[in-house]
This record gives C-alpha cells, sequence and structure tokens, in this order.
C-alpha cells in the first residue's frame, strides 16, 4: 500500500465491528473482491482480529488492504487478551482504527491512551485511522468544535510533521453511528474543513492538504454520494453497510 497521499487519494473502509463469522467473511469476500476494479480509491477493510490472517489468505486480489479494529497501548507484555501493534506488523497487516467512539465508550479508552495505542502503531509502521467525533450533548450545545478541537491536541498534535501525514482521520459524531442519522453534507463538512484547518494551524497548509480525512456514522448508498461530494471528506469508514456486499460496493461507486 502506497504511504504517498499527495493526491489525496478517496477511501472506502469497511469497518465490520464484532460481526461476521469466517463463513460469512468468506461468502463477503467472494463477492466483493472480484467486484473491484482499479475503482481510483482505497479499499480497505477491518474484519475482527481473530480473522484476518485467514481472509488475507483467502483473497486473490490486490486492491482490497486488510487492517485490525485496535491495538494495544503497551508493547508487550502480562496484558491477557490484547493484541500488540507489532504482533500485528509481524502477519502483514497495515492499517489499525484507533480511537473508536465505541472503545472510548465501553472500554474506557481515554484520549491519553489513544496517543499512547498511535505512537505503537506509528512505531510498527502501522497506517492508523484516527476516529474522533463529539456525543450528542456536545453537539446540542453547538460545541463540537472544541470537543474535537481537544481530542485532536491530546491524542494527535504531539506526533512529528513526518509521522502526522501517515496518519487518516475519521470524523465520526457519535449521534451518527449506527442510528440511520448521518451528518448532512453541510454538517460534515463543517467538522471536516475544521479538521483540516486545526491541522494547518499546527503544522502547515500543505500538510494539512495531504491528510486524509474519513466520514463515518450511518454512511449509506442512499447517501453516500453527496456526503463524498464534499471538498473535504476523503471517503468514509463503513459500519452497518459495509456488512452487505451490495451496499459496500455501491457505496465505492459512490466516489
Ligand atoms: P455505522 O456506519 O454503522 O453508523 O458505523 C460507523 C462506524 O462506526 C464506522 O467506524
Amino acid at each position: 500500500m502506497s504511504k504517498q497521499n499527495l493526491s489525496r487519494r478517496k477511501i472506502v473502509a469497511a469497518n465490520w465491528k464484532m460481526n461476521l463469522d469466517i463463513d460469512e467473511a468468506a461468502e463477503w469476500l467472494g463477492e466483493v473482491g472480484p467486484a473491484l476494479k482499479d475503482d481510483d480509491c482505497d479499499v480497505f477493510v477491518f474484519p475482527s482480529s481473530v480473522m484476518i490472517g485467514d481472509l488475507m489468505d483467502m483473497y486473490e486480489g490486490d486492491m482490497l488492504v486488510f487492517g485490525a479494529q485496535n491495538c494495544s497501548h503497551k508493547d508487550s507484555g502480562a496484558y491477557t487478551g490484547e493484541v500488540s501493534a507489532k504482533q500485528l506488523a509481524s502477519v502483514g497487516i497495515e492499517l489499525v482504527i484507533l480511537g473508536h467512539s465505541e472503545c472510548r465508550e465501553h472500554f474506557g479508552e481515554t484520549n491519553e491512551i489513544i496517543k499512547q495505542k498511535l505512537q505503537q502503531a506509528v512505531q510498527n509502521e502501522l497506517m492508523p485511522i484516527f476516529c474522533c467525533g463529539e456525543p450528542l450533548e456536545v453537539r446540542n450545545k453547538n460545541e463540537q468544535k472544541n470537543y474535537v478541537k481537544q481530542q485532536l491536541e491530546e491524542s494527535l498534535f504531539g506526533f512529528s510533521a513526518a509521522a502526522i501525514t501517515d496518519i487518516i482521520i475519521a470524523y465520526e459524531p457519535i449521534w451518527a453511528i449506527g442510528t440511520g442519522l448521518n451528518a448532512t453534507p453541510e454538517q460534515a463538512q463543517e467538522m471536516h474543513a475544521f479538521i483540516r484547518a486545526e491541522i494547518a494551524a499546527k503544522y502547515s497548509n500543505e500538510i494539512a492538504q495531504q491528510i486524509r480525512i474519513l466520514y463515518g456514522g450511518s454512511c449509506k448508498p442512499t447517501n453516500a454520494k453527496e456526503l463524498f461530494a464534499c471538498a473535504d471528506v476523503d471517503g468514509g469508514l463503513i459500519g452497518g453497510a459495509s456488512l452487505n456486499p451490495k451496499d459496500f460496493l455501491a457505496i465505492i461507486r459512490a466516489l
């Protein structure tokens, strides 16, 4: 996978979360794999860690890149149940989602822990997708920019300019995840432009223009086109709709 983001090549990524067993995943791969042509975008898939290796072996094309849904903030040691970034890299995995709101909510991941996870990923040459986004009560108070700014500052902005360009950001407003209620294109564009402006202020405009910012939250075939048409939306991180091969392919075509 190319780490050159200079043209901000678009991305469609499937986050399966804790869904699909190996037979269902193989069926998905059998349908999606052969349908992928050179779509002029990167296509990523994030299955549960336990089956990534088998799926990589099964997949015969070169369009899909496989990634993990999380990794430990520790290097190695007595952390039962955890998987390290080094272990992921050692089996050929190139990508990892970090800071997903579900991990923040259910496993108490803080901005500081997520920063340490990002460090692990970067050190082991995994490309992270760093997720940020506000809950409904914050949106209702119109404080989403301050909220996301704090997430960026506390987890991301300690990285060097060289490291930051290999990090993908996903803006996922929590109120839109799994609810069927997506952000409007105007809301998405406003937040993506804000995130890019924050990167420009911290690093440089040149770096900000290279970083890919994905939208996530109830993205589906019926709204993907208008969301992806926004100037600062560089693709999508898709949950529910990615489980259905036809819907996922339709979202790729929407690019
Ligand atoms: P949904 O597409 O199901 O809303 O999930 C989005 C998401 O959390 C992707 O990481």
